[in-house]
């Protein structure tokens, strides 16, 4: 096997388009283009997102080999999401991936978009604070998509535990953002604005499901619905207490994601336990995780900002791992937007 293994990363399963470079863990480059055309709809417009990474895949893919300091002839193999995301999306990511690799003569590899999210935790950017979780371990997995709490057996050997059994965390964060008028998506708005509100103003409904699974329909009922009951009473009602919402739904969402995460480690008897996704940039939760870490001895990772939103650099660092295994994908294998771990 060649040394070091320079592999491409090609991320486009939801409204962002990048493209990372690694050398073996080392992370070289990570360029993403976000999209804020979708800030007008309040909601990723799927059309609007194919449109723009075929805008954006060819400049963020050169400008990640720039960065890199390499020669695309160095490239050892293209990895790209597979999916679950945006059909339309993951069709523009899997043909430039194929058709780059082809052109180069190297091999494709499809990646789980969260197993990605997962295997973040192992990029070497810092390679003097490297320190990436011990298998197995448990990773709360908390995106825009999914809320899953994923058992991490060895890099190409994960099992989902608990997931919600209706929407995702971040899909409560941002539905119930909408209803408070904050613009798309709300989650940081919510976690900026309650830094300034008492947590403990207004209490939601929490779930009440066996298991390690979540719910999170109740709340954002719940909070729909009071909301209206306290606008007819009061018509500035949100504005008046919008910190004070924010911080409460907040930690609402944290309380529901931490009770199942602790039954969980008690379980498995694991207390290697990380978060990823783009809800672990939230940082009540991380502040959840460090103080449930000292109250129940357990080793807690939490992913650099760059990594909990979506991102090439866990894509490469995912294909990697495949890459180790010679576990390559034929140039016919077509993406797909619904697959589980
Ligand atoms: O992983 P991600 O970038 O996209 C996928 O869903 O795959 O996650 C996006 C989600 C959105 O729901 C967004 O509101 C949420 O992550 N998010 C946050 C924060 N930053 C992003 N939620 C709460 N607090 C944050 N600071």
């Amino acid at each position: 096997m060649k040394s070091p293994v320079i592999i491409l990363g090609i991320e486009s399963s939801c409204d962002d388009t990048s493209a990372a470079i690694l050398s073996d863990r080392l992370l070289l480059s990570n360029v993403i283009a976000s999209q804020s055309v979708h800030q007008a709809y309040g909601g990723v417009v799927p059309e609007l997102a194919s449109r723009a990474h075929q805008q954006n895949i060819i400049p963020v893919v050169n400008e990640a080999i720039k960065i890199a300091g390499i020669d695309k002839t160095d490239i050892l193999a293209v990895a790209f999401t597979r999916g679950p995301g945006l059909l339309g999306s993951l069709l523009v990511g899997t043909s430039f991936a194929k058709s780059f690799a082809l052109s180069l003569g190297v091999s494709v590899i499809d990646v789980n978009h969260l197993q990605a999210h997962v295997l973040s935790h192992f990029i070497a950017d810092n390679p003097v604070e490297y320190s990436p979780p011990r298998f197995p371990f448990l990773c709360l997995l908390v995106s825009g998509g999914n809320s899953q709490i994923v058992l991490v057996e060895d890099y190409n050997k994960m099992k989902i535990v608990g997931q919600t059994i209706d929407d995702a965390a971040g899909e409560a964060f941002d539905k119930c953002a909408k209803v408070m008028n904050l613009p798309y998506p709300g989650g940081p708005f919510i976690d900026k604005l309650s830094k300034e509100g008492d947590e403990n103003s207004f209490k939601f409904a929490k779930p009440n499901i066996s298991g390690f699974d979540y719910s999170f329909s109740g709340l954002k009922t719940s909070f729909l619905y009071f909301l209206r009951d306290e606008k007819k009473k009061k018509p500035d009602f949100v504005k008046e207490n919008q910190a004070a919402l924010c911080a409460s739904l907040q930690k609402t969402i944290i309380d529901i994601l931490m009770k199942k995460l602790i039954l969980a480690s008690k379980h498995f008897k694991i207390s290697e336990m990380a978060i990823a996704g783009g809800v672990s940039a939230n940082s009540g939760l991380r502040k959840a995780m460090v103080e449930q870490g000292e109250k129940n001895r357990w080793n807690v990772y939490i992913p650099k900002l760059a990594f909990t939103t979506d991102n090439a650099a866990m894509v490469a660092m995912a294909g990697y791992f495949k890459y180790l295994d010679n576990d390559f994908c034929d140039i016919s294998l077509p993406p797909f937007a619904r697959i589980v771990i």
